[in-house]
C-alpha cells in the first residue's frame, strides 16, 4: 500500500475513512482519559445528554466553544428547520453542563446563497431559551473567495452568549494605537487618549482582522482537518472568558484547537466529537504538542507514522 496523504476534504472519502479507523483509540460511546490527568476526550453525539454528562462528570464549565457542522451533513443536507432544531439540543445539554455564571461562543456559518442560513434562524432559536445575547462577533479572514462578481467573502460568525454574571477579561490586539487627539478632562487634568490607556494596542473590539485563517504552510495547521479554526481566536475566546483552572467544553472537537488552547493556557478541557478520527487527531494533536511543542503538523498530518510504516511495508494494516 502507499503512503497516505491527507488534504483539505480527504476524510469524507470512505477509502481514506477505512484505512484510518483502526489506527483510532476511541469508538462512539468510549472515552480517553488523559494520563496527565487535565482533560478528557470522548467519540458520541453533542446532542446526547446522557453521552455528554458521562464525558464532563462532576464539572460544570464556565466556558462552552461550540464550533458545529454548518447544516453540510455528508452525503445529504438537513432542512433549515431540522438543522436548527438538532442545534436547540445540543445547547439544552450544553446548558446542563454551564456553570451558574458562564459563557457560550458558538461559531455560526451564513450561507449567502440561501438567504444566510441558518445564521437568522439559529439566533431566533436562542432568543427563546434563558441565554443572555453578548456580542456578535466578525473574524475577517485574510482570503476570501467569489472576488470577481460579488463582494469577497471573507467573515466568519461568533456569537457569544452568557449566563450570570460571568469572567471577563479584556484583550488586546498587537495592532499599535495610532490615532492622536483625543483629550479628555480627568480630575482636572487634561491628557490625551494614548496617556489614558492601560496598552498601546487597540482592543480587537467585535470585528477580529488581526487573526490568519489557517492554511497548510502555518505550524498549526493539521491537514484532513478543513473546518479547523485558528488558534488565535481560540485562545483569545479562551483568555478573555474564564480562568485558570477552570473547565472548558468543546463539543464538536475536529482537529482540537480548543483542547490545544486550552493545554497552553491552563484551563481544563473537555472535549468530544462524533467521528472516531477527529477524535483520534483531536487526541494526538495534543499529545504531540507535549511531545514537540508543535501546534499542528503544517506540511505532515496526524497519521503520517503509520502511513511512513505502511509505504515502509512495516505495517500491512495500512
Ligand atoms: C466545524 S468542525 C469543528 C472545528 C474545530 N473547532 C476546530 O478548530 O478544529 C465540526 C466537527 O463536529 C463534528 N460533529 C458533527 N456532528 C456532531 C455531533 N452530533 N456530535 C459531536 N460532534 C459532531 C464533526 O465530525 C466535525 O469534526
Amino acid at each position: 500500500m502507499s503512503a497516505l496523504s491527507l488534504s483539505g476534504t480527504d476524510l469524507n472519502n470512505s477509502e481514506v475513512r477505512e484505512r484510518l479507523l483502526p489506527h483510532c483509540r476511541l469508538q462512539a460511546g468510549e472515552v480517553w482519559t488523559d494520563p496527565e490527568a487535565r482533560h478528557v476526550v470522548g467519540c458520541g453525539d453533542a446532542a446526547d445528554s446522557e453521552f455528554v454528562h458521562r464525558v464532563t462528570g462532576a464539572n460544570k464549565a464556565s466556558l462552552l466553544v461550540q464550533d458545529p457542522p454548518y447544516n453540510v451533513a455528508v452525503g445529504e443536507r438537513r432542512t433549515v428547520a431540522e438543522y436548527v432544531d438538532w442545534c436547540r439540543r445540543w445547547v439544552c445539554v450544553s446548558e446542563s453542563v454551564m456553570a451558574g455564571d458562564a459563557t457560550l461562543y458558538v461559531w455560526m456559518g451564513a450561507d449567502q446563497k440561501q438567504h444566510f442560513q441558518p445564521l437568522p434562524q439559529f439566533m431566533t432559536m436562542m432568543a427563546e431559551t434563558d441565554f443572555e445575547s453578548r456580542s456578535l462577533i466578525t473574524l475577517r479572514n485574510q482570503r476570501g473567495y467569489g472576488t470577481q462578481k460579488n463582494w469577497m467573502a471573507v467573515r466568519q460568525e461568533l456569537i457569544c452568549y452568557t449566563k450570570g454574571s460571568p469572567t471577563f477579561h479584556v484583550q488586546y490586539t498587537d495592532i499599535p494605537k495610532i490615532l492622536r487627539g483625543y483629550y479628555k478632562e480627568v480630575n482636572g487634568v487634561v491628557t490625551e487618549n494614548a496617556e489614558r490607556s492601560r496598552s498601546d494596542c487597540i482592543r480587537p473590539g467585535n470585528v477580529w482582522v488581526d487573526v490568519q485563517q489557517v492554511f497548510y504552510r502555518m505550524e498549526e495547521n493539521v491537514n484532513g482537518c478543513s473546518a479547523q479554526k485558528p488558534l488565535k481566536a481560540v485562545e483569545r475566546i479562551v483568555l478573555a472568558s474564564s480562568n485558570e483552572g477552570d473547565t472548558v467544553v468543546d463539543l464538536f472537537a475536529h482537529s482540537g484547537t480548543t483542547l490545544l488552547a486550552c493545554e497552553r493556557l491552563g484551563r481544563r478541557c473537555v472535549t468530544m466529537d462524533i467521528d472516531p478520527i477527529f477524535a483520534e487527531i483531536a487526541i494526538r494533536r495534543l499529545e504531540r504538542y507535549r511531545d514537540s511543542g508543535k501546534t499542528g503538523w503544517q506540511m505532515g498530518h496526524p497519521f503520517e507514522r503509520e502511513s511512513e510504516e505502511a509505504a515502509l511495508g512495516v505495517s500491512e494494516q495500512l
